[in-house]
Parts: C-alpha cells; sequence; structure tokens
C-alpha cells in the first residue's frame, strides 16, 4: 500500500510542475493525456490496487480521487491562465479593421417575377391615386359572374372555364348558390364599391385568379391586377389618358397604345388594348446580329408580336350601368372605367419570357435571372 500511495504523491508531484510549466493548449492536452487519459499514469496506480488486501483499497482509492481532482482542478487553472494570456495578446495587437467590406456567407433572396411585376403595375397607379383593394378568391357565384352581368345562362360564361366548389343546397330562392374559385379580379369592382359607398372609386386589385385550362401560355392559376374609376362626368378619354400613361410607365416612354373594340358583359363599350410591342418596338421586325447582310435579310420576324408590332395586353372600357347599380352607385349619376390585365403576360412582354410554366416551377436558373 505504501508504495502505491508513494506513487500517488509523485504522480501529484510532477503534474504540479509540469502542469504550471505549460506552454499552449496542445502542451495542456498532452498532459491531460499523460496523466489522466485511459493508458496514464493514475490508471496504471489504480490497475496496481486490483493486488492490494480489500480492506486497504478504500484508503488508496480516497487518495487516488483526491489526487485526479488535484489534477484535473490543476489543468483547468492552467487553460484559464493560457487564455487570458491569448486575449491580452490579441487585446494589444493591430486593432480589427472595421472598414473592411463583410464577406457575403449567404446569397441575398429576391423577388419572384409575378411579385416584382404585380408590385410595378401597382406602384404606377399608386401614383396616379389608386389604392390597393382586395377580395376573396373562393368567391359567390353572385360577385364573379350574376353582379358582373353574366347570367347564369349567358354564353359569356363559357370564356371563362370554372372551377365550381360547391353548389349551395340552400335552396333560397336565391338565383345562383355555387362558390367557385373566381376566374378574374372584376368580383371586386363590385365589392369595393359597396364598400367605399361614395364616389371617388379608384381601387386596383392585384390577386390569384383560377380557370381549368393548362398550356405553354395559359395556367390554372395565374394573376390579374384590376382597375376601377368611378365618379362624376368620367368618360373614355378618362379610360384612354390612363392606360397610355400606364403603358408609357410599364413598358417605356416610347410605347403607344390602341384600343379595339370588344365585348365583356361587364363594360359598355368595351375594348381590347394592344401596346406597340416592347421587344421589336413596334416595327414587328428584329435585327439579325452580326455582319453586313442584304437589306432583306438584315431583320428577322419578331415573334412576341407575330410580325404584328402590336402585343394584346388587357380589357377595359366603360363600366356598365348594371355594374354600378349592383355597387350601389347610380349609373344616370356616375360613369366609370375598368380594366383587367394578366400579370404573367405583362411580365412576359416586359422581359421576353416565352413560356408561362416557367413562373411556376421553382427552377433557379430562370428565377435568378430577375
Ligand atoms: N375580367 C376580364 C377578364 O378576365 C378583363 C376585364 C376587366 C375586361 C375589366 C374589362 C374590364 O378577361
Amino acid at each position: 500500500m505504501a508504495d502505491l500511495l508513494g506513487q500517488l504523491e509523485a504522480l501529484a508531484k510532477g503534474a504540479r510542475e509540469a502542469i504550471g510549466s505549460a506552454a499552449d493548449e496542445k502542451a495542456l492536452e498532452d498532459l491531460r493525456v499523460r496523466f489522466l487519459g485511459k493508458k496514464g499514469e493514475l490508471s496504471a496506480v489504480l490497475r496496481g490496487m486490483g493486488a492490494l488486501p480489500a480492506e486497504e483499497r478504500p484508503r488508496v482509492g480516497e487518495v487516488a480521487n483526491r489526487v485526479r481532482d488535484e489534477v484535473e482542478a490543476l489543468l483547468a487553472d492552467a487553460k484559464g491562465r493560457l487564455d487570458a494570456r491569448k486575449l491580452e495578446a490579441e487585446l494589444a495587437g493591430p486593432p480589427i479593421d472595421v472598414t473592411l467590406p463583410g464577406r457575403r456567407l449567404l446569397p441575398r433572396g429576391h423577388r419572384h417575377p409575378i411579385t416584382r411585376a404585380t408590385e410595378d403595375i401597382s406602384a404606377i397607379f399608386a401614383r396616379l391615386g389608386y389604392e390597393v383593394a382586395s377580395g376573396p378568391e373562393i368567391e359567390l357565384d353572385w360577385f364573379n359572374f350574376e353582379a358582373l352581368n353574366i347570367p347564369p345562362d349567358h354564353p359569356a360564361r363559357d370564356m371563362q372555364d370554372t372551377f365550381y366548389v360547391e353548389v349551395s343546397t340552400l335552396g333560397d330562392g336565391a338565383p345562383d348558390g355555387s362558390v367557385l374559385l373566381r376566374t378574374h379580379t372584376s368580383p371586386v369592382q363590385i365589392r369595393a364599391m359597396q364598400r367605399l359607398g361614395v364616389p371617388p372609386v379608384r381601387i386596383i386589385c392585384p390577386g390569384r385568379v383560377y380557370r381549368s385550362d393548362y398550356d405553354q401560355t395559359h395556367s390554372p392559376m395565374f394573376h390579374q391586377v384590376e382597375g376601377l374609376c368611378v365618379d362624376e362626368g368620367i368618360t373614355f378619354a378618362d379610360l384612354k389618358g390612363t392606360l397610355a400613361a400606364f403603358a408609357r410607365a410599364y413598358f417605356g416612354e416610347g410605347t403607344r397604345t390602341r384600343f379595339r373594340p370588344s365585348y365583356f358583359p361587364f363594360v359598355e363599350p368595351g375594348a381590347e388594348v394592344d401596346v406597340s410591342c416592347s421587344i421589336c418596338g413596334g416595327t414587328g421586325r428584329l435585327p439579325v446580329p452580326g455582319g453586313q447582310l442584304p437589306p432583306d435579310r438584315a431583320t428577322r420576324r419578331c415573334g412576341t408580336c407575330k410580325e404584328t408590332g402590336w402585343l394584346e395586353v388587357l380589357g377595359a372600357g366603360m363600366v356598365h350601368p348594371k355594374v354600378l347599380e349592383n355597387g350601389g352607385f347610380d349609373p344616370k349619376r356616375y360613369s366609370g372605367f375598368a380594366f383587367g390585365m394578366g400579370v404573367e403576360r405583362m411580365a412576359m412582354l416586359r422581359y421576353g419570357i416565352d413560356d408561362l410554366r416557367l413562373y411556376f416551377e421553382n427552377d433557379l436558373r430562370f428565377l435568378e435571372q430577375f
């Protein structure tokens, strides 16, 4: 027993000296392994305990525990001392240059092209005094169709392939109790008039709409921006001026607009509005890059406007008297105009995107270009 106690005493003494003069963390770690490691000095002593008579073991064990505690405390002290020394050295050294540019660890995200187009369009109308309105995407048949002068059997319903959600079974004699995914943002015209109650009404409504279509230029969910302006004395000239100003702001200063007669049940008269092609500048032709080509081969057909020089971008017209009435406005006193555009299409024409499905595939190679 005396033998083992002597060894423990020697171990403690050796540890005090060695740890006290350890120069760095690496040296400390080596010492920890040497004294306390599985194959270290303390373990060797403890292995010798097996040969002791049972009644002597507790005494040796007690001393061994004390020695281990002491060595651990010495190691912790030494670590604290080394850390403090390191910190002092850093503080005494040259200061950190806080003027250096930061390192970018994560790429910054950005808006989806549809979000961006929606915000750009909204911002232009905000400058013209329009406020943003909204309505539900799950809509009553009445707001989506009936109130907009599209009765149940009207063939104009075929223009918009509709997702019906549910048919009301109230049997309360209401004309049609269907619930559907709104096929356009026009129901917000009615909701906005009812909410505001008094003129002037000047709202735009960006939002999601749904139709049962799917191909290169149609997606079952897409986005529209609706516009509505109602007041005393609003004329078609106001509509033209507003949309011409919008087209110049969105597609560029030189953009021209053209109105063609068209039919939507909720406006009268109604028009389809074209803008001069933003890709070819309205000429229908694009220059062929490179070399001196003979005049007939120096340009090629513009695929975006199909060589017409014009792009169809929105539907518009003077609000139908029945629609004003359904919104709670006296059509003899007030008049107004409305318009609606597809956001996907607006962004496609501005950025030269040729397949609408790209918007919804979430392919970063596409999204990161915006
Ligand atoms: N709601 C029509 C559509 O989705 C567009 C439109 C809006 C036309 C307002 C005229 C006036 O096609």
